[in-house]
């Protein structure tokens, strides 16, 4: 089974991803939200996976509120059973699962490389890393029996160069940058394509916690970014739309930027 044709042979739709099913992890605020509210709005039914249930309760009733389908599953996605009663609850509500995008991580702190505690280490390779490959694996068992889908994964800047003092979320997302790309060989010529976005610094809820404490930083970063501000949730949301859509029926296997040029500045 091969990928969607290019869409120009198609009536173009209205909406980009009309009439398809969409899981979203860690949709409860943030990137997440951001995602699932732009999917909804690109004619997507969605699932709005997260561990903190007033959160995804939030983003259900933001789509809602907006004209949109969505329901909720409480998951915390590290954990398996957990993940594939997920991937089960959407396709006992929408009937399938046509679309995923794992965006869902914690980071468990910054710190020297010599002092980092290994049980850190682990959860936040646990939280960011495996949790990604659990979401993909019971995604995917279902995409590929039915030969059709696309998995964007959220990664991050940190990725791209060493980072220092924080080597374990940098390795974390280095790791689902190479897991992106070994999962779309895998499976390409399956009709599935899998794909990653890589976000700067976003102005998320934690993000602007983290600078009204260390207002300094915050100014050193914009000197330093060619476009001189953060980025908004909705600008990485338009980046993982145009992946999952069949817009981009010949892209697989990418780690897109998404960052004002912060990479490379
Ligand atoms: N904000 C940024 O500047 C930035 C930059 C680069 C990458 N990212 C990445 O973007 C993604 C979203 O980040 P954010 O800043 O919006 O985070 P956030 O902390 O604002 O939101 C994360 C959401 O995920 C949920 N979550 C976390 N772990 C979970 C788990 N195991 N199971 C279920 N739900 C879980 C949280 O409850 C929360 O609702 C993450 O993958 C993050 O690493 C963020």
């Amino acid at each position: 089974m091969s990928t969607a044709p290019y869409p120009s042979e198609h009536p173009t739709p209205s909406q980009l991803l009309a009439d398809k099913s969409v899981l979203v992890t860690g949709a409860g605020m943030g990137i997440g939200r951001a995602i699932a509210k732009a999917c909804a709005r690109e004619g997507a039914k969605v699932l709005v996976a997260d561990f903190n249930e007033a959160a995804g309760a939030e983003t259900v009733a933001a789509i809602e509120a907006a004209g949109g389908e969505a329901c909720f599953a409480a998951a915390d996605v590290s954990d398996e059973d957990a993940v594939a009663a997920m991937v089960q609850q959407t396709i006992d509500r929408f009937g399938q699962l046509d679309l995923a995008c794992n965006s869902a991580a914690l980071s468990r702190g910054h710190g020297p490389i010599h002092r980092f505690e290994k049980a850190v280490f682990d959860q936040t390779l646990a939280m960011c890393l495996a949790n990604t490959w659990l979401c993909m694996k019971h995604e995917l068992e279902h995409m590929l029996e039915r030969g059709s889908g696309a998995i964007v994964n959220i990664s991050s800047n940190a990725s791209l160069r060493g980072q220092a003092h924080n080597a374990a979320y940098a390795s974390a997302k280095g790791g689902v940058n190479i897991l992106t790309k070994s999962t779309a060989a895998e499976v390409a010529a399956r009709g599935v394509r899998v794909n990653a976005v890589s976000p700067g610094t976003i102005r998320t809820p934690g993000v602007e916690r983290h600078f009204e404490e260390h207002p300094a930083q915050k100014e050193m970063l914009l000197q330093s970014m060619p476009m001189a501000r953060l980025g908004e949730p909705g600008e990485i949301a338009e980046a993982v739309v145009f992946l999952l859509s069949d817009r981009a029926s010949y892209i697989t296997g990418q780690v897109l930027s998404v960052d004002g040029g912060g990479a490379v500045r």
